[in-house]
């Protein structure tokens, strides 16, 4: 579950496993931002990868709605909506 860490307490995550951008480098998802030109300034992208891959792991082949739904609140003020939304559609190809 993607969770914002600017206002996650330490001592909540107990001995969970917590998975970072850092941790998705090699992520298929990062791939598919680049190729589609997903990343403008990349400020939001980060966090948009992230909720991408939460999405991704729980439904391999989201729908559009689906998508919109899981990646709602990720802020993007370069607008790059529809190419990240065009990534997460074709993560995998
Ligand atoms: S790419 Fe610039 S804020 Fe999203």
């Amino acid at each position: 579950m993607p969770t914002l860490s600017c206002i996650t307490l330490v001592h909540t995550v107990g001995g969970r496993e917590v998975t970072t951008i850092e941790g998705l480098r090699d992520h298929p998802l990062v791939h598919a931002f680049v190729r589609t030109d997903a990343v403008q300034c990349g400020f939001c992208t980060p966090g948009q990868v992230v909720s991408a891959a939460a999405l991704v792991k729980a439904n391999a082949s989201p729908s559009q709605d689906e998508i919109r739904h899981a990646m709602s609140g990720n802020l993007c003020r370069c607008g790059t909506y529809p190419k990240i939304e065009e990534a997460i559609r074709t993560w995998q190809d």
